[in-house]
């Protein structure tokens, strides 16, 4: 089996990566020119996949990566990920986590028997107050990214339809780890307490702290998403592991194992908060439970564990 990857480089794509590479596949992943080194997450698995340079935007780039790998699997998980940034790049957003999606398809839609997943999020469901969310909710998308989501999400389930393609949407809750990137909230925490700890900072400035999330650990969700492909038919999926923590949590658990008491040393400032911002995002799994049998593994605490020990040892 031959899977290509985009955002490989990512948090998602190096685990998804390793799981492919544990499976016997042939593992091929898009990455952009950078002009500092951004491979780190690769760095156990970079003599045994293939990299290609392609942008999202860039369909001729997305062809020729495409044709030379003819692969069996593509996971569409590139994107500009981070919610706060999308509000400021509103109109890239779209063309690169939107628009992106449909180039892909567009491309595998010639390529017969390609099975195809798209990176959706709990993003998507946005400000509906009726939580847990499943597959059947509405979304109600709260940020430019979110709306690309979106975008990305019907034009997938629409070349299943019209085209009879094998492509699935997972629709994954905020999950995390210690290669996440170092901007979410999760790993500023974390690396913020190190810092702390370490005697590098005094503070920690943050922004949201009531904001409520359905927080899960990334190897488990890189899982769901192969699975996924796996099925007879393909289908839309929600992943989550069916609790929800505010930031404060979070604070008060990764404090904890330092037995540190953050209210002295975290501080909120205006630059961090959102135009909108979900308050309270919450998955129910219970299809992909029955369907997938996927399950999450990593509790909140252990994940929470994980981050801190790592930022620490790092
Ligand atoms: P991530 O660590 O930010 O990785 C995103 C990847 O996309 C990176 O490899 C990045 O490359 C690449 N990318 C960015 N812009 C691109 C472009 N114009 N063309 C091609 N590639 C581009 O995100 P992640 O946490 O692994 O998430 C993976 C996917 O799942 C994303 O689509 C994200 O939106 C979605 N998702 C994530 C979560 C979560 O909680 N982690 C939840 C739901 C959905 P560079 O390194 O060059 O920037
Ligand atoms: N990033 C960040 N930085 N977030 C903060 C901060 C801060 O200093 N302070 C509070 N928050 C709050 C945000 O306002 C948000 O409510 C919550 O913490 C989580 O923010 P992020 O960690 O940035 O993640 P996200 O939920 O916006 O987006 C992530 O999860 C989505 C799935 O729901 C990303 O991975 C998205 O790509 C993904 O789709």
């Amino acid at each position: 089996m031959r899977a290509l990857v985009t955002g490989v480089n990512g948090q998602d794509g190096s685990y998804l990566a390793e799981l492919l590479l544990a499976k016997g596949y042939e593992v091929h992943g898009t990455i952009r020119r950078a002009s500092l080194p951004n491979m780190q997450r690769l760095e156990n698995i970079t003599d045994r996949i293939t990299l290609h340079y392609a942008d999202l935007s860039d369909a001729s780039a997305l062809a020729r990566v495409l044709y030379e790998v003819h692969p069996d699997e593509v996971y569409n998980l590139g994107a500009l990920s981070d919610v706060r940034v999308s509000f400021d790049t509103a109109e890239y957003s779209g063309d690169v986590t939107g628009l992106g999606c449909t180039r892909l398809l567009e491309l595998v839609r010639q390529l017969p028997g390609v099975r195809f997943y798209q990176a959706g999020s709990s993003e998507m469901f946005g400000v509906n107050p009726d939580v847990p969310t499943n597959e059947m909710s509405e979304f109600r998308p709260a940020s430019p990214y979110a709306a690309a989501k979106v975008y990305a999400y019907h034009m997938t389930k629409l070349y299943r339809d019209a085209y009879g393609m094998f492509a699935a949407n997972g629709v994954l809750f905020n999950h995390e780890s210690q290669r996440r990137g170092v901007e979410f909230v999760t790993r500023k925490i974390t690396r913020g307490l190190a810092a702390i700890v370490q005697g590098r900072a005094s503070e920690l400035v943050l922004g949201n702290l009531d904001a409520k999330r359905d927080w899960g650990h990334a190897r488990d969700y890189v899982a769901a998403m192969w699975l996924m492909l796996q099925q007879d038919e393909p289908g839309d999926y929600v992943i989550a592991t069916g609790e929800t923590h505010s930031v404060r949590d979070f604070l008060d658990a990764a404090f904890g194992y330092a037995d540190l008491d953050w209210h002295d040393y975290v501080r909120t400032d205006a630059r961090y908060f959102r135009p909108v911002d979900p308050p309270v995002l919450l998955g129910d799994a219970s299809k992909a439970h029955h369907e997938l049998a996927w399950k999450p593994e990593v509790s909140f605490e252990e994940l929470v564990r994980e981050m801190v020990q790592a930022d620490l040892a790092g």
